[in-house]
């Protein structure tokens, strides 16, 4: 009998790496992924496992009660990977409604459903969170487990309240969760709203590259695949009722990246020296801009033996190659309305 794992946003960027990677190597799971596929789900992110027999997709909105409890009645579900999420920080600040209600409400009907009709004696709940719930950072040190909590945007706020929650159902419930916090992702299918793929696209495109405030902010940024090697290991090996945090030890300052992307874009276009980098436009900070993260990964690194296995330069490389060679996939994910979004956001800045 192979084991129900319920994958939720399966069909987003970091979701549809976890999927790949379990249905693959795991045929002993049926690995189920629930998403509702917003505006940054896509189910082109797994055309390859279609014919899986391993993998079975459902629509559906993690805030509708009753849908999510059917499916956790038509399959007995072992343990939940929970990833889906309104993610990006900008729309947070324009709708922080809609991150209220995935964010806090979905993960309690989730919670709620796993311990109502889930393998909450075996199985586990595993909640996939972000490092932006420790707030922000000065020039020096890195967040811990145990940093407090301080969130700054509508996102970060409500991604901190769905971990809070997740730990309640621990306390009060006896619920088994783990729960990891993990700095900026890059790789293959982001959604470009987020600052690389949005800055690959428009220098294709020889669009304005928007670099919020002078572009001082720090970023720790983590190869999307070594970030599933974490949840791999922790979904296995981690402690209940245990935080994980997971990092690159890879900070840039957001200026510096973009320059290392227009450099490396410029030769890959066959741009002459400096081409691309005549397209960086500073435009107005974004609302309560967190200047730095960084993450100490010790914990993660020692207890569960887990480390990157890719070093930046490689996985930009190979990152910047995916969007180059994948540009019907980009192509369609910035038609219709990614082109509305795009000037709200971007044109009056
Ligand atoms: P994403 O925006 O690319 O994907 C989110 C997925 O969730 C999409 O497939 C979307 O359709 C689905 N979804 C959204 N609302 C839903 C709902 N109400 N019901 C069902 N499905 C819904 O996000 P991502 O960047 O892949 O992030 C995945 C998770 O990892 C999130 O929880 C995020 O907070 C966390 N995280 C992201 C990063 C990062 O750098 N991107 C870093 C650390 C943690
Ligand atoms: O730290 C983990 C978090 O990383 C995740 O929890 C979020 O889901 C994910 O979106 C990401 O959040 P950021 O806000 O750090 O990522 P984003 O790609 O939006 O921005 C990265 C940095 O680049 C940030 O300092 C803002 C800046 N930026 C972003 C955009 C979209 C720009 O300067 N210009 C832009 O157009």
């Amino acid at each position: 009998m192979k084991k129900n794992i319920l994958v939720t946003g399966g069909a987003g960027f970091i979701g549809s790496h976890v999927v790949r990677r379990f249905v693959n190597r795991y045929p002993d799971y049926h690995i189920i992924n629930l998403d509702a596929l917003t505006y940054a789900g896509n189910l082109a992110n797994l055309s390859d496992l279609e014919a899986s027999d391993n993998y079975t997709f459902r629509k559906c909105d993690i805030t509708n009660i009753s849908e999510v409890e059917t499916l956790f009645k038509e399959f007995k579900i072992h343990s939940v990977i929970h990833l889906a999420a309104e993610s990006h920080v900008d729309r947070s600040i324009t709708n922080p409604i809609d991150f209220v209600m995935t964010n806090v409400v979905g993960t309690v009907v989730l919670l709620n459903a796993f311990k109502q009709y889930g393998e909450a004696v075996e199985g586990r709940f595993y909640h996939v969170s972000t490092d932006e719930v420790y707030g922000t950072l000065g020039d020096e040190g890195k967040f811990t487990e145990s940093t407090p909590y301080d969130p700054n945007s509508p996102y970060s706020a409500s991604k901190a309240s769905s971990d809070h929650f997740v730990r309640a159902y621990h306390e009060t419930y006896k619920l088994p969760v783990v729960i990891s916090n993990c700095s900026n992702n890059y790789g293959s299918h982001q959604f470009p709203e987020k600052l690389i793929p949005l800055m690959i696209h428009n220098i294709k495109n020889n669009k304005p590259l928007p670099v919020y405030g002078k572009g001082e902010n720090v970023r720790d940024w983590l190869w999307v695949e070594d970030h599933a090697s974490a949840i791999d290991v922790i979904f296995h090996k981690g402690r209940l009722g245990e935080t994980y945090n997971i990092g690159g030890n890879n900070e840039w300052k957001n200026l510096d990246l973009v320059h290392k992307l227009c450099e490396i874009m410029d030769r890959k276009l066959g741009r002459s020296e400096g081409k691309s980098a005549e397209l960086i436009t500073f435009v107005t900070d974004r609302a309560g801009h967190d200047f730095r993260y960084a993450i100490d990964a010790s914990k993660l690194e020692t207890e569960l033996g887990w480390s990157p296995s890719v070093a930046f330069d490689q996985g930009f490389e190979k990152t910047i190659d995916w969007y180059l060679e994948n540009e019907v996939w980009l192509e369609g994910v910035t038609s219709g309305a990614y082109q509305s979004y795009y000037s709200n956001h971007y044109d009056h800045r």
